[in-house]
């Protein structure tokens, strides 16, 4: 049976995903739509050709009889009382990332879903889903490097605009590093701290750019992340594991070696939508089959809250300069380890 979804939120990655279950992805349809500009929502519903109801609000649609899951995709600080609508309702809910703005709010979901008995909510972190960090993944668990002892990441972005700023590196940029290594790992943060280099003269005035982000993981491995932003050559994901017997790289995307005007080259890529685009499906494909099945899988609302405390520690840290322990409760059994 075809799983009816209901969209709350039809910005850009709202129309993306919308996009997405209509016309690459199969066992779903999209069936409501909201925004908080219903207009937007409209023309959506036009550009796509769906067959869906826009409602007045996300909590008329979360209620709506024919919609059996939910795609929470407006901004950020909006996220937590459409899970927690979704989860009252016994509704399995795809929320982007962040799954909340604060640690207490992550915990609130995590607290509404255990207390339901059952796992509802994925929370939107994709690089799990990445060809490229499995095959990682998989040289790391079946003990082809030995132990990890240090991991070496790099997340680069050619430019961005004036209004990202310098704890946004963290909460929109570092977020996703903090997600995947902990996944890749299977491992907890212990402490992080940042650190400054010199600065580039591409970043704005208010910008702190690169920054160095410093983890220690609570078996002791060692992680640092380049993070820069206005590097100005491409969208360029890296990162090394360096175990007990050997290194693991993640590959780079495929494209073709060229030789030409006296170079032997491969082009980078520039956008970060294209780096990725394979991991939506892949992703949202597996929140349509898992909520067929009955069984919600993927990143958890436990890993939406472990994000977002250790995300708060690094932006503590950016400021203080310290090294800034990452304090989680303790992890309920409804997650498993
Ligand atoms: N996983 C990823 O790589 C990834 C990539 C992009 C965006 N995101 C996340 O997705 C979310 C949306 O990002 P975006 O780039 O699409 O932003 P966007 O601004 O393009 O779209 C958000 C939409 O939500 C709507 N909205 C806001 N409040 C609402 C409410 N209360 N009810 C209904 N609609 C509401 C806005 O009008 C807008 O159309 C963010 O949390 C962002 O961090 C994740």
């Amino acid at each position: 049976m075809t799983l009816k979804i209901g969209v709350i939120g039809t910005g850009a990655i709202g129309q993306d995903h919308a996009r997405r279950i209509t016309q690459s992805l199969s066992g779903a349809t999209v069936v409501a739509v909201t925004d908080i500009h219903p207009q937007q929502a409209q023309e959506v519903v036009q550009k796509l050709g769906l067959n869906a109801t826009v409602y007045a609000n996300g909590h008329d649609l979360i209620a709506a009889a024919d919609v059996e899951a939910v795609l929470v995709t407006s901004w950020g600080p909006t996220h937590e009382e459409f899970v927690l609508a979704a989860i009252a309702r016994g509704k399995p809910v795809f929320c982007e990332k962040p799954l909340a703005v604060t640690a207490e709010g992550c915990m609130r979901i995590v607290q509404a879903e255990v207390e339901h008995g059952k796992r509802l909510v994925q929370v939107g972190f994709m690089r799990p889903y990445d060809k490229g960090y499995r095959a990682l993944k998989n040289v790391i668990d079946s003990d082809q490097i030995g132990a990890p002892l240090i991991v070496h990441c790099a997340h680069r972005n050619p430019s961005v605009g004036d209004g990202y700023t310098t704890d946004m590196a963290i909460t929109d940029t570092v977020i996703h590093e903090i997600d995947v290594l902990r996944w890749l790992l299977d491992d907890d943060y212990a402490s992080v701290q940042v650190v400054y280099p010199k600065k580039t003269r591409n970043a704005s005035s208010h910008l702190a750019d690169p920054q160095i982000i410093l983890m220690e993981t609570a078996k002791g491995v060692r992680i640092d992340v380049e993070v820069f932003v206005n590097c100005q050559y491409g969208y360029d994901i890296q990162c090394e594991v360096v175990g007990e017997t050997g290194i693991a790289r993640l590959p780079e995307p495929s494209a073709v070696p060229m030789r030409s005007q006296a170079r032997n080259s491969v082009a980078i890529l520039t956008d970060w939508k294209q780096r990725f685009i394979d991991a939506y499906d892949v992703e949202l494909q597996g929140f349509i089959d898992a909520v067929r099945q009955g069984e919600v899988g993927g990143p958890s609302a436990w890993d939406g809250y472990a994000a977002a405390v250790t995300a708060d520690a690094c932006v503590l840290a950016q400021k203080t300069g310290d090294i800034v322990p990452v304090r989680m409760a303790p992890r309920p059994a409804f997650y498993g380890r």
